[in-house]
């Protein structure tokens, strides 16, 4: 353990960290473009450089000033050193190295997507100065489509090399470089080598101004208007951390909320880019009667009402009658009522986990980033939940689930079949041993089962609920509802609250994953990981509604 002084802060710090690290991890702001926690170190922006003094080991350990600046992002920390980032030659060396900046900048914030998250507008405002003397022409660049997801505005780079060391150390894959030298330096592709690497996304929320930007997210809001919401991974087994950005009840973009024991600084393209399913056209937005053979949409009374009928149908065939399949997409605490729902209805209701997609192998990269393969985000959690609501019930899979129910022997009459994938899941199977079964079903999309269910109850994507899931690691995180429930749609747990209260068994009447957490016990009340900042980060200027 060390002391040292930051701006007359008296800052501790273990191992070996650089004056920057421990200055950050002590609340106080150097100004840095080329340091990320997450790259190696190159020292090349130097707008972190300050004055500091050290104990001189030659002169009795007296502390004596290093005659020139040095970048804190590289010069590591020592005990009793004294660091001095608002003296007068560390204040002139910032200003200098804004006004160098700044000097081939085109200056376009109004029609910048980065404009109100770029760290050139916030230092150029805390550590700039106030006007230009550039008389001469700035150099212009042409915007350049550099991957699927990436566009490259190099005129408004500042040669920080963050996306570079990205594709070199984290990716692995090398797209991107500089090429050219002096003024005419700049970042690009290789020729015929665009940015497709699966974590290609990353380097736009590494790149410190607006010089690489989301193709998907460009023009759609002012970043001003986005409300963050703590989330995790709801597409993947990864249990990445993630963010929802989202205004007036709609997802504008996805990024990744920084976790060292998960995801480090990243998330994949797939998590970044796959949450376009929430707001689908063909989203089910009302429930669903099957009346002579045809649907028709009902409201929610008569839903519940007609899905008890069901229910209770089912239930009069005797123990073993209800099969319930809950799927991997469904957080822990909704999983947990449908097993106790299912017991309610049927002592020996079968219970399992639905289907679980998968796709390629395993990925890992030089950064230590993985991409999954396991395409649904609870498959462990719902087995755990459904166990602890039916602690005496084998759980079955996907496969054992659809033998069973085709076992005429096992006198399965009707099933409650949940699916809440971002695509058709069914397969022929599946279809197939339930064409004559009684079907309730809950799901988000339309599917060949959706439309042969009897009754249809419209479900919520992760993003409108909370709940926990548990990752391929065994870790259990929850999330928080982002947006609301699209239309008339409900959350699966709400749904099944409310079919509780209908047939009797249950009184509660809104659906809150806390208080569930509670009742199921066990490591869904002691082993459960919070965000830890829950409210997100607070914006450095009041908001003014005009
Ligand atoms: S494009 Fe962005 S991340 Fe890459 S060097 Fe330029 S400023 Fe840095
Ligand atoms: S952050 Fe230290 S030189 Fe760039």
């Amino acid at each position: 353990m060390g002391t040292m002084i930051i701006d007359g802060k008296a800052c501790e710090f273990d191992g070996q960290k650089m004056i920057l690290q421990v200055a950050l991890e002590n609340d106080i702001e150097i100004p840095h473009y080329c340091y990320h926690p997450g790259l190696s170190i190159v020292a090349s922006c130097r707008i972190c450089l300050a004055e500091v003094a050290a104990p001189n080991p030659r002169n009795d350990n007296k502390i004596e000033l290093i005659p020139k600046l040095m970048p804190t992002c590289q010069t590591g920390a020592s005990n009793g050193m004294e660091v001095y980032t608002k003296s007068p030659k560390s204040i002139a060396n910032q200003k200098a190295v804004m006004e160098y900046l700044l000097i081939n900048h085109p200056l376009d914030c109004p029609v910048c997507d980065q404009a109100g998250e770029c760290h050139l507008q916030d230092y150029s405002y805390l550590y700039g100065r106030a006007e230009s003397r550039f008389l001469e022409d700035k150099i212009k660049q042409p915007t350049k489509d550099i991957g699927p997801h990436v566009k490259l505005y190099s005129d408004r780079c500042i040669m920080c090399s963050r996306c570079v060391r990205f594709c070199k150390e984290v990716s692995g894959t090398g797209e991107i470089g500089v090429f050219g030298r002096g003024n005419v330096e700049q970042i690009d592709i290789f020729p015929g080598v665009p940015l497709d690497n699966d974590l290609s996304g990353n380097v736009v929320d590494i790149c410190p101004v607006g010089a690489l930007l989301d193709k998907d997210f460009l023009f759609t809001q002012r970043v001003w208007f986005l409300k963050e919401t703590p989330s995790i991974d709801g597409l993947t087994a990864s249990g990445d951390n993630i963010w929802i950005h989202h205004n007036e009840g709609r997802v504008f973009r996805v990024k990744p909320r920084a976790n060292s024991e998960v995801n480090k600084w990243w998330i994949s393209d797939e998590i970044r880019y796959g949450w376009r399913f929430v707001h689908a056209e063909e989203r089910l937005r009302t429930p669903r009667r099957m009346q002579y053979g045809t649907q028709i949409d009902v409201d929610w009374p008569k839903a519940y009402a007609y899905a008890c009928d069901l229910l209770r149908g089912i239930a009069v065939g005797g123990a073993g009658s209800l099969a319930v399949l809950v799927s991997p997409m469904l957080p822990c605490e909704e999983a947990y009522l449908l097993g106790k729902l299912a017991r309610q209805l049927d002592s020996q209701a079968t219970l399992a986990v639905g289907k679980v997609p998968t796709r390629g192998k395993d990925k890992s990269f030089p950064g230590g980033y993985r991409v999954v393969s396991e395409k649904c985000p609870n498959q462990r959690g719902v087995r755990r939940a459904l166990e602890t609501a039916a602690p005496d019930a084998t759980v079955l899979s996907y496969a054992a689930f659809i033998e069973k129910v085709n076992d005429k022997a096992s006198g399965v009459g009707g099933a409650v079949i949940t699916g809440n994938y971002p695509e058709d899941w069914t397969d022929k199977d599946l279809v197939k041993a339930l064409a004559r079964k009684t079907v309730v079903m809950i799901d988000t999309l339309p599917t060949d089962l959706v439309v042969k269910a009897d009754v249809v109850l419209p479900g919520a994507t992760w993003a409108e609920k909370a709940g926990t899931f548990e990752n391929i690691d065994g870790r259990r995180q929850t999330f928080e509802q982002a947006i609301p429930v699209i239309d008339k749609a409900r959350s699966e747990g709400q749904i099944i609250l409310d079919l509780m209260v209908a047939l009797g068994t249950g009184t509660e009447e809104t659906y809150d994953a806390k208080r569930i957490r509670e009742e199921m016990g066990g490591v869904f009340a002691a082993d459960v990981h919070e965000p830890a900042d829950i409210e997100g980060p607070e914006p450095d200027m009041a908001y003014v509604e005009f």
